[in-house]
């Protein structure tokens, strides 16, 4: 008879940065998933993970074995999935998913919660009352109606990837590549879909700092892919300043819609969702060239059909909003300050990851993810980096319900500098692989 796996040999063989099997890396995910073992026995085998890390097939079999810990949908043909790993101000989903749909290019999407400095997709979406925690066969119903989805994470779906994320969160490991990889891939398999696209940011407001990591990760996700017959497209996006220029909850709803309405003052977020969307486009055969691809985005956008199916989507995963209530939507915050230039000069963002957290401290992100959150809590960045600036105007807006405090005020003035030396401007897309 065979011997059973315990978790204390495969304990034992990871600490000793030996290669794990197929079967025991199973076992692990399953043990974890029943209750078989306990938290610290979980957390041991995730901090041995985190510093010994694991083999392409490890990493391969943990994906497998974490997508098969719940529920898994049927591949609707031709429908994407597109997942970003997290950054300062990132509204991407709140904007490409309807302009996706619109160009008949469905979206079935599972977004993530805030957690620490960078914000979330569903908290985003709450402020204005869209409800994401709906059962499967609601969300199908919503996206044959139109064409897109947007739900969270429910247990039901990679219950490995949530208790395995929320030890990770609390054990400071989640800077791990396999972890990453494991339990981002097996959330995107779960899902069914062919064509996934990763917006890999890198930059102080992002999980990978520097190019090298992100390139490690982008190949591990494609070779993935590969094995499992779905194609894996890699953006890598600059994350040293936020993404657009409202970084928050409901102020980035706010952006989201006035960019469907042909209003957008940011030369980063259009450039990202136009390189995005026309990759994509092409991809689907839509579009043979960049231009071409402006040429329909702008006229889809000057139609005003994808800032109508952001609307008509929201109210039929519960927003009560109505049409008005969309077109005039602003923050209701008790207080806001405004911080002008101390002098004239180049506007540079020092840190995304400050301005991120100031917005954690104004009340907009949660501590843990049972506590509350302050929609209106937000900055708005009045100048991206290289705009000339004259002493005196008014560069940032921050909102709160909360008492918006001097220490506050101090770190966001501690993000930026104005300086006598021209600032070249970034670029926001790094390149693509696939
Ligand atoms: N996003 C995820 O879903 N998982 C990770 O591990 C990191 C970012």
């Amino acid at each position: 008879m065979k011997n059973k796996i315990t978790i204390n040999y495969l304990l034992n063989k990871k600490i000793n940065n030996e290669k794990l099997t197929k079967e025991e890396v199973f076992s692990f995910v399953d043990m974890s998933c029943n209750k078989q073992i306990k938290d610290y026995q979980i957390s041991t085998m995730l901090n041995a993970i985190f510093f010994n890390g694991m083999s392409f097939d490890e990493t391969y079999w943990l994906t497998i074995a974490m997508k098969n810990s719940g529920f898994t949908l049927k591949t609707i043909p031709r429908t994407i999935d597109k997942h970003s790993t997290g950054g300062v101000g990132d509204k991407v989903t709140l904007i490409l998913t309807p302009l996706l749909a619109c160009f008949d290019i469905p979206v079935f999407k599972m977004s993530g919660r805030g957690l620490g400095f960078t914000g979330g997709t569903i908290d985003k979406l709450e402020s204005i009352g869209v409800n994401t925690s709906i059962s499967l066969e609601k969300a199908r119903e919503i996206f044959d109606k139109n064409k897109m989805v947007v739900i969270e994470q429910s247990s039901n779906l990679t219950p490995a990837d949530k208790i395995f994320y929320a030890l990770r969160n609390d054990t400071e490991t989640v800077m791990s590549i396999p972890l990453i990889v494991s339990s981002i891939m097996s959330k995107k398999l779960a899902l069914g879909s062919k064509h996934i696209y990763l917006d890999i940011k890198i930059g102080d407001g992002a999980l990978f700092k520097n190019k090298k990591s992100a390139e490690e990760f982008s190949k591990i996700c494609i070779q993935i892919g590969k094995k499992e017959k779905v194609s894996v497209i890699c953006h890598f996006t600059n994350m040293n300043q936020p993404l657009g220029n409202a970084v928050g909850n409901k102020i980035e709803i706010i952006e989201s819609l006035n960019f469907l309405k042909g209003n957008c003052d940011s030369k980063n977020l259009k450039e990202l969702i136009y390189i995005m969307l026309s990759d994509i486009l092409i991809d689907f055969k839509k579009s043979k060239s960049y231009s071409e691809s402006k040429t329909k985005i702008d006229k889809m956008i000057k139609s005003l059909k994808p800032y109508n199916k952001f609307i008509d989507w929201a109210n039929d995963q519960g927003s009560k909003l109505t049409n008005e209530d969309f077109s005039n939507l602003k923050l209701n915050a008790k207080n806001k300050k405004v911080i002008t230039s101390s002098k004239s000069g180049y506007f540079k963002i020092l840190s995304s990851l400050m301005i991120g957290q100031a917005v954690f401290d104004l009340g907009g992100g949660r501590i843990n993810k049972d506590s509350s959150i302050d929609y209106d809590a937000g900055i708005l960045l009045l100048k991206e980096n290289g705009d000339i600036v004259k002493k005196g105007t008014p560069i940032i807006e921050v909102y709160s319900n909360s008492e918006i405090t001097d220490g506050i005020l101090k770190n966001i003035k501690e993000s930026f500098i104005i300086t006598s030396k021209k600032v070249r401007k970034e670029k926001i897309v790094l390149g693509e692989v696939r």
